[in-house]
C-alpha cells in the first residue's frame, strides 16, 4: 500500500516536471495575448505593436502623443489586427493605473507587458541640473518598475506570461556624457535579474533586450544635449528589426538578448579587460 503510493508520487512528480520541460521547450504562442506597450507612438514600441498585433496579440498601446496611437491603430486595425489606445504619461501614478484597468476592462486581462517608453539627455553629469537625474529615472525606471507592480495580478492570472523590458548596451557598460541614462538602464538591469528569479515560481517570465544604437526618433527626443555631436551613428539598427528581434525572443522564451556584435563585444571587453575598456570610453566614447 505504502510502495504504491510513492510510485504513484514519483510519477505524478515525473508528469509534473515533463509538463514543466514541455512548457519551457515550446515557443511561445503570441496569438490571442493581450499586450499592453508603452512608447508605442514611435520607433521601436510602434514597430513591436505593428509586429504583435499581426501575430495575433491584442495590443493596448500607449504614449503621451495620442495623434500618433491612433494613427497607430489604424493601421493595426486596417490589417485585422486590434488595438486599444491609451494617451498618458506612465510618469504619472494615476495614468499608470489606468492603463492597468483598462487592460483588464478591455481584453480581461494581460499576458505581455512591455515597458519600452524611454529618454535620454547628452552632456556632462557635472554641468546639469539635478532635475535631468530624476526626469530620466522617472521615465526609464520608476514608472517601469511601478507599472510591474501594478500588472503584476493580472500577469499572473494571465496566460504564459512575460514581461519585457526595453534597457540598452548601456544598461551593461556605462557610457560617457550618458551617465543619467546610463544609471537608468543599469536599474533596469539588476531589477529585471531580481524579478526574473523572484516571478519564476508564479510562472512570469522576464526578458531583459538591450539594444545598440537605432534609428529612431530617440535622439531628437532627448530631453537635452549639451554637447553639438550627432549621435546618430551610420549602420544603427532599424526599429523594426529591433522590435523582430524583441519578438522572437519573446516566442523562444529567451532571458535577455544584446542585439549587436559590437554591443556584445563592448560587454564581454569590460567583463574580461575592464582597463582597457574605460581607456577607450574615455578617449572614444565622448
Ligand atoms: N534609439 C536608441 O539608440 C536606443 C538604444 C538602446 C535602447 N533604446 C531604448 O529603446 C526604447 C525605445 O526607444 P526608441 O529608440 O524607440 O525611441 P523613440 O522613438 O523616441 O520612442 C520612445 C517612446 O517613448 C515614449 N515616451 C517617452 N516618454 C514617455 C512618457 N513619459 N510617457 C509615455 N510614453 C513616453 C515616446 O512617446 P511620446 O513622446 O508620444 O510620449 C515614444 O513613443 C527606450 O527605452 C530607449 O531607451 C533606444
Amino acid at each position: 500500500m505504502v510502495v504504491a503510493w510513492s510510485d504513484n508520487l514519483r510519477r505524478f512528480k515525473l508528469v509534473k516536471s515533463l509538463n514543466r520541460t514541455a512548457k519551457f521547450m515550446a515557443k511561445r504562442d503570441i496569438s490571442g495575448k493581450s499586450v499592453l506597450i508603452t512608447g508605442a507612438s514611435s520607433g521601436i514600441g510602434w514597430h513591436l505593436a505593428v509586429q504583435l498585433a499581426a501575430q495575433g496579440a491584442r495590443v493596448m498601446i500607449c504614449a503621451r502623443r495620442k495623434e500618433r496611437l491612433d494613427e497607430l491603430a489604424r493601421q493595426i486595425t486596417a490589417a485585422g489586427g486590434t488595438a486599444v489606445v491609451f494617451a498618458g504619461d506612465v510618469a504619472d501614478e494615476a495614468c499608470r493605473r489606468q492603463l492597468v484597468d483598462l487592460c483588464q476592462r478591455e481584453f480581461g486581462g494581460l499576458d505581455i507587458l512591455v515597458n519600452n517608453a524611454g529618454i535620454g539627455a547628452m552632456g556632462r553629469f557635472d554641468e546639469a541640473r539635478p532635475e535631468r537625474l530624476r526626469q530620466i529615472f522617472e521615465v526609464n525606471f520608476f514608472a517601469l518598475a511601478e507599472l510591474i507592480r501594478i500588472g503584476l495580478p493580472l500577469l499572473k492570472r494571465g496566460d504564459d506570461p512575460i514581461v519585457v523590458n526595453i534597457s540598452s548596451v548601456l544598461g551593461h557598460r556605462g557610457a560617457p556624457l550618458k551617465s543619467e541614462y546610463c544609471a537608468s538602464k543599469f536599474a533596469v538591469h539588476g531589477f529585471s535579474d531580481s524579478i526574473r528569479a523572484e516571478f519564476a515560481a508564479d510562472g512570469v517570465e522576464v526578458l531583459l533586450v538591450s539594444p545598440s544604437t537605432t534609428d529612431s526618433e530617440f535622439f531628437d527626443a532627448s530631453i537635452e544635449d549639451q554637447t553639438n555631436k550627432d549621435w546618430k551613428k551610420r549602420g544603427a539598427m532599424s526599429p523594426e528589426a529591433v522590435a523582430a528581434r524583441t519578438v522572437r525572443a519573446i516566442r523562444k522564451r529567451r532571458h535577455e538578448i544584446i542585439l549587436t556584435c559590437g554591443g556584445r563585444i563592448l560587454v564581454w571587453l569590460d567583463r574580461l579587460i575592464p582597463g582597457l575598456a574605460n581607456r577607450l570610453m574615455a578617449k572614444f566614447g565622448q
